[in-house]
């Protein structure tokens, strides 16, 4: 059974003009089922970059990246939103939900998007909105949620569209500290329950101690790993 993403020399240049910029700079990481890794570092030590290029929202400018198997680096420009349809869902600061739709809606878009639909999308969308506690909110809009419930709507929507990899991108960065933890915790519980592999790029060292594996990034490099003590 080949690993979630498993990357090898992984760079990323960035080229404006005459003026070449590396974010990502040699990367060797596996990812494993079942697992919350935290990605820390600095602003603009690539955690961004390098969690586009997990997605296959980026392709990287050397190195290789294989999710569940499948060479991504080397597939064509056409092939990458099958594979990110497939095994990825993302979870960013501004939360993107789409203001005129409800919370039930914008779990329903991006179940439709799988290509998941009808009774048993509305049955996944009202039992995910349960699970991260807005069972009671199904019919809000978004501005009618707090920042801490909107995520929350964010990380239901990620849930139930099954994907198996889980990619959050400052998840907490727009939330206080109360809200902050209680979505990590909230991401924590489901995607563990589900075997999920869950990589979390942040600076929020509030909470470090919900992730199993501590990742820190400097100028493009994982100069650190730190595994839980447990
Ligand atoms: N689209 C882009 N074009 C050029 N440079 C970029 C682009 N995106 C990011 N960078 C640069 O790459 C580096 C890493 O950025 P980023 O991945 O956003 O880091 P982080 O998420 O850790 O803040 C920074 O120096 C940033 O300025
Ligand atoms: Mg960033």
């Amino acid at each position: 059974m080949s690993l979630p993403i498993v990357t090898k020399g992984l760079s990323k240049v960035y080229a404006e003009g005459s003026v070449e910029v590396t974010a990502v700079a040699g990367v060797d990481l596996e990812f494993r089922e079942g697992e919350i890794v935290g990605l820390f570092g600095p602003s603009g030590s690539g955690k961004t970059t390098l969690l586009s290029i997990l997605g296959c929202i980026l392709r990287p400018t050397a190195g290789s990246i294989s999710i569940y198997g499948q060479e991504t680096s080397t597939m064509g420009e056409h092939e990458l939103p099958a594979v990110r349809r497939q095994y990825i869902s993302f979870i960013f600061q501004g939360f993107n939900l789409f203001p005129a739709l409800t919370a039930r809606e914008n779990v329903l878009l991006a179940l439709k998007l799988k290509g998941i639909i009808g009774e048993a999308a509305d049955e996944r969308a009202d039992f995910f909105l349960g699970e991260v506690g807005l069972g009671h909110r199904l019919d809000f809009l978004p501005r009618d949620l707090s920042g801490g419930q909107k995520q929350r709507v964010a990380v239901a929507r990620a849930l139930a569209s099954d994907a198996p990899i889980i990619l959050a991108d400052e998840p907490t960065g727009n939330l206080d500290q109360e809200n902050g933890r209680n979505v990590m915790e909230i991401i924590r519980k489901l995607a563990t329950d589900r075997r999920k592999c869950v990589v979390v790029a942040t600076h929020d060292n509030r909470i470090e101690e919900v992730f199993d594996r501590t990742l820190i990034m400097e100028d493009g490099r994982i100069v650190t790993q730190r595994f839980k003590e447990s």
